[in-house]
């Protein structure tokens, strides 16, 4: 059966020749009624590709293959299994398979722990997929189990339920993942995000190799204590602060896995704590700023950047002379031109000399195209003080 057809303007197809795979309702001359596959056409009748269509969707259409070669049982295979292949070498036992369209398949989100996937079908044409992509993922994993966390508020978008659904097997409530040397326990089914934050593995390593022997540490905003644990590997005493009890109870838990007794876990606001801090002139030799996103929306941006500031201000304030800030940011509408210029001013206010001595971004497993910004979202940077 020929695919249903879809008819684009000159602005829509300019996307695509563009490198971004999205092509906008207000540049879709006409389109299935029915989420699934569309193949897609100018203007002219010229065949552009095959995209999956989402009839609700601001984002009607994604381009899945540019050739006229069919998406079916094989082509979902290859294109997973090359994904894999990509990550080959990565020393840990979690990472990211798919990273939608980083990996040329739009709003598929694919992350694996240990010998679990945990998956988020993010559009109505990719949902009539699931039986394909679910086969192709026993097929290239033999994984013991596959959670859907399709929780997630971007299905409203696409008139897509926000629900968690076991899709095969069992997947345990807990999974222990290791990363270089440091083991921790992700939550795939409560979790934020998929179950823990992969993103930062790179940033987690690199923070453990800028940690002072026998320093001091300090990790805000610390979640499970994913950083917390690579700077206790070489500092004397770290502190991991959290407003969540529930976050800081899995930190300890983490940290009883991994035998350290250094590592102090404090429930509090850390714009408070760091004016505490402060006033009671502590210094450390490292300190990790890896707040939530504080820009949900462009809108938000202004008073977001204010946040950022603050702490970060606070933080460069309290680095003993040669300490180390690394900061990041996930707020995908805080570009990285607007997180330098924010840093920026926090140093000149801060009054501390600082050197850039590491650009961040997001783990290979997140690759970030450049002609597609919405690949990317984390950035961060190290600073060395004076
Ligand atoms: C992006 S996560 C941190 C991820 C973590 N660094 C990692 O790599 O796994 C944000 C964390 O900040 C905490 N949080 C949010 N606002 C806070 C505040 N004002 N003070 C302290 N913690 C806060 C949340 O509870 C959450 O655990």
């Amino acid at each position: 059966m020929p695919l249903p057809t879809a008819r684009v303007s000159d602005k829509g197809a300019a996307r695509w020749a563009h490198g971004h795979p999205w092509i906008y309702r207000s540049d879709v001359l006409d389109a299935p009624d029915e989420p699934g596959l569309a193949a897609v056409h100018d203007r002219r009748g010229k065949f552009l590709g095959t995209a999956l269509c989402s009839p609700r969707s601001e984002i009607r259409l994604r381009l899945m293959e540019r050739t006229t070669r069919w998406v079916d049982a094989d082509w979902w295979r290859e294109q997973i299994a090359a994904a894999a292949a990509r990550r080959d070498g990565i020393d840990a036992t979690a990472w990211r398979v798919v990273h939608g369209e980083g990996d040329g398949i739009p709003s598929l989100v694919v992350d694996r722990y240990d010998r679990w996937l945990v998956v988020q079908l993010l559009s109505a044409g990719l949902e009539t997929h699931r039986g394909l992509i679910l086969d192709a993922l026993r097929e290239v994993f033999s994984p013991e189990g596959i959670l859907l966390r399709n929780d997630v508020g971007v299905r409203r978008h696409e008139g897509l339920p926000e629900v968690t659904e076991l899709a095969a097997g069992s997947v345990p409530e807990t999974i222990e993942v290791r990363e270089g040397g440091v083991r921790y326990l992700a939550a795939p089914w409560t979790g934020q995000k998929t179950g823990a934050f992969l993103d930062q593995r790179a940033n987690r390593l690199l923070a453990a190799q800028l940690t002072r022997p026998g320093g001091t540490a300090l990790d805000c905003f610390t979640y499970h204590g994913s950083f917390a644990l690579h700077l206790a590997t070489r500092a004397a005493r770290v502190i991991a602060l959290d407003v969540s009890a529930d976050a800081l109870a899995r930190g300890r838990e983490n940290g009883a896995l991994n035998g350290r007794d250094n590592i102090e876990w404090v429930e509090a606001d850390v714009f408070e704590l760091l004016r505490q801090y402060d006033r009671e002139r502590r210094r450390f030799d490292i300190i990790v700023v890896d707040p939530p996103a504080f820009a949900k929306s462009k809108s938000a941006l202004p008073q977001a950047i204010r946040g950022y500031k603050e702490v970060n201000l606070r933080a460069m304030r309290l680095l003993a002379a040669g300490g180390v800030l690394l900061s990041a940011s996930c707020s995908f509408h805080l570009r990285r031109a607007d997180f330098h210029a924010m840093l920026e001013e926090a140093a000149r206010d801060s009054g501390r000399r600082l050197v850039l001595t590491h650009l961040l971004g997001q783990g290979p497993d997140h690759p970030e195209v450049v002609t597609i910004p919405e690949t990317g979202y984390l950035k961060g940077a190290a600073l060395r003080a004076f």
